[in-house]
C-alpha cells in the first residue's frame, strides 16, 4: 500500500525537512527506527498520543482511534484530543481546540497521518494549516487511499512534516482497521469449537456445546469487537443459531452494537430461523465465492468478519487464503465420529498443510483457547 505522501506503517515521511525543526531541545538521541529529526519531547507526546487514541469506550470501527497532542515552542504539552468515533471531531481538531491560541506556531503530534479528505468532518490537514501550526509529527501513514495525502498537503503549505514516528505501534492500536483498509477487505478471524480429535459436532449432528461456558462466554466478548458474524446456511439449518452478542445472562447488546449477521449460501432458509429476529441486522449473501462476499462486507464499511463456521464455509475461506487469525476453543473430550471441524482442503501432501503461528495459548474454563496468525505484510512489517 503506498499514500500519495509515500508514507505507511513502519514508513517514515519526511516533507520539508528543515534542520531548525521542532521544539528547541535536544535533537541527538532521538534517532530510532523509522524516523529522524524527532525531539524527545515529540516522542514523549507522541506515546502520550498513542495511549490516549486507546481511550476506553471509544469504537475501534468504522473509524481508527486516534490521539494528538499540541506541544509550544519549548515542548511542553499545550493540548490533548482524540477522535471519539464516527461523525465527531477528529483528533487533531479536538487537540487545536483544546489548545486554542497556542497552537499557533506550535507542533502537532499524531498518531495516524492528518487526513486530506471532506468526510462527516472538514479535513484535518486544512484544520491545521487554518491553526497556523508550525511542524506536524505522525506516526502511521494513512493506509486509506480515500483519506491519505495530508502530509503532503501539509508540506505544500509550508509546515514541516515527519511521519513513521513509532509507526508500527500506532498500526497496532488500529489493526483490522489497518488491514482493510490495505487490502480492501476486513481482517478475518476464524472461530472454532473442537474435540481434541477435531470434531465440531457428533454423529447425529448435534454439536451444542462441545466447549464449556466459559469458553461460549469468551466467545460473546470476541465476536463484540468485530462487525460481522459470519456462517454458511448449513449451519443455520443445523443450529438454528441467534448468532447475536449476549451478557452472561444471556441478555443481547443493542441492535445498534451487534455486529452485522451474515449468511452465506444459496438454498432458501426458514424465515422464521432466529437469525431472522429483530436482535441484530442480517443479511444473507448467495454466493459460494468468499472473496466476493468479503468485497461486498466490505463496500458495507465492514472491517473485521468473526467467522464462525461451519466446516464447509471455513474450508472455502481457508482454500483462499482469506483466513488471518484463528480462535480455536479446543475441549478435553474426544467423539471419534462426526463432523470435522473443517472440510476437505484440497491437501494431499505433508508440504500443502495450511499452518498459522500461535501467537497464544489460554485456558478457558475447563478448555483451551488457541489463537492462531497468518502472516500478512502488516505484521512482516512492510507497508
Ligand atoms: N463447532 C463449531 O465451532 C461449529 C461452528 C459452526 C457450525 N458447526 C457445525 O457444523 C455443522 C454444519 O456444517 P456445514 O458445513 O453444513 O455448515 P456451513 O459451512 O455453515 O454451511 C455449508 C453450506 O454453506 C453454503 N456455502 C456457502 N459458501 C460455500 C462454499 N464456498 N462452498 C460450499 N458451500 C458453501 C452451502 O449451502 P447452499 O446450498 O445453501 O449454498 C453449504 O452447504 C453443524 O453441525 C454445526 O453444528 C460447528
Amino acid at each position: 500500500m503506498t499514500t500519495p505522501a509515500g508514507a505507511g506503517p513502519g514508513r517514515p515521511f519526511t516533507g520539508r525537512r528543515a534542520p531548525n525543526t521542532g521544539p528547541r531541545e535536544s535533537r541527538d538521541q532521538t534517532r530510532t527506527k523509522g524516523f529522524e529529526v524527532a525531539s524527545n519531547s515529540e516522542i514523549l507526546a507522541l506515546s502520550h498520543a498513542l495511549t490516549i487514541a486507546r481511550t476506553p469506550g471509544v469504537p475501534a470501527r468504522p473509524n481508527p482511534r486516534v490521539g494528538a497532542v499540541v506541544l509550544d515552542d519549548v515542548g511542553a504539552v499545550v493540548g490533548v484530543g482524540y477522535h471519539r468515533g464516527a461523525g465527531s471531531a477528529h483528533a487533531e481538531v479536538d487537540a487545536l481546540v483544546s489548545a486554542g491560541d497556542r497552537a499557533r506556531g506550535a507542533t502537532v503530534v499524531v498518531s495516524l497521518e492528518p487526513c486530506n479528505h471532506t468526510g462527516r468532518t472538514p479535513p484535518c490537514a486544512q484544520a491545521l494549516i487554518d491553526a497556523g501550526v508550525r511542524r506536524v509529527v505522525f506516526a502511521q501513514g494513512d493506509p486509506n487511499p480515500v483519506a491519505a495525502g495530508g502530509a503532503a498537503t501539509l508540506a505544500a503549505a509550508g509546515i514541516e512534516v515527519e511521519g513513521g514516528v513509532l509507526a508500527d505501534e500506532a498500526a497496532l492500536i488500529n489493526e483490522e482497521w489497518t488491514f482493510a483498509m490495505q487490502e480492501r477487505r476486513p481482517f478475518v478471524t476464524w472461530k472454532l469449537a473442537t474435540t481434541l480429535d477435531g470434531r465440531s459436532a457428533a454423529a447425529d449432528g448435534t454439536s451444542q456445546w462441545i466447549t464449556g461456558p466459559a469458553a461460549r462466554a469468551d466467545v460473546h466478548r470476541l465476536r463484540a469487537r468485530c462487525d460481522a458474524v459470519l456462517v454458511g446456511t448449513g449451519t443455520i439449518a443445523a443450529d438454528d443459531p441467534r448468532l447475536t452478542v449476549r451478557d452472561p445472562d444471556d441478555v443481547p447488546l443493542a441492535r445498534d452494537e451487534q455486529p452485522l449477521r451474515v449468511v452465506m449460501g444459496t438454498r432458501d432458509l426458514d424465515s422464521q430461523a432466529k437469525v431472522f429476529d429483530d436482535t441484530a441486522d442480517t443479511t444473507v449473501l448467495a454466493t459460494h465465492d468468499p472473496k466476493h462476499a468479503l468485497s461486498t462486507l466490505f463496500t458495507r464499511h465492514r472491517q473485521h468478519v468473526w467467522l464462525e463456521g461451519g466446516p464447509t464455509l471455513a474450508a472455502a475461506f481457508l482454500r483462499d487464503g482469506l483466513v488471518d487469525a484463528v480462535v480455536a476453543y479446543v475441549a478435553p473430550a474426544f467423539l471419534g465420529a462426526g463432523r470435522h471441524a473443517v472440510a476437505d482442503l484440497g491437501v494431499t501432501s505433508i508440504d500443502e498443510i495450511r499452518r498459522f503461528e500461535l501467537v497464544e495459548a489460554t485456558r478457558v474454563g475447563g478448555d483451551v483457547r488457541l489463537i492462531l496468525r497468518r502472516e500478512t505484510a502488516m505484521t512482516r512489517g512492510a507497508g
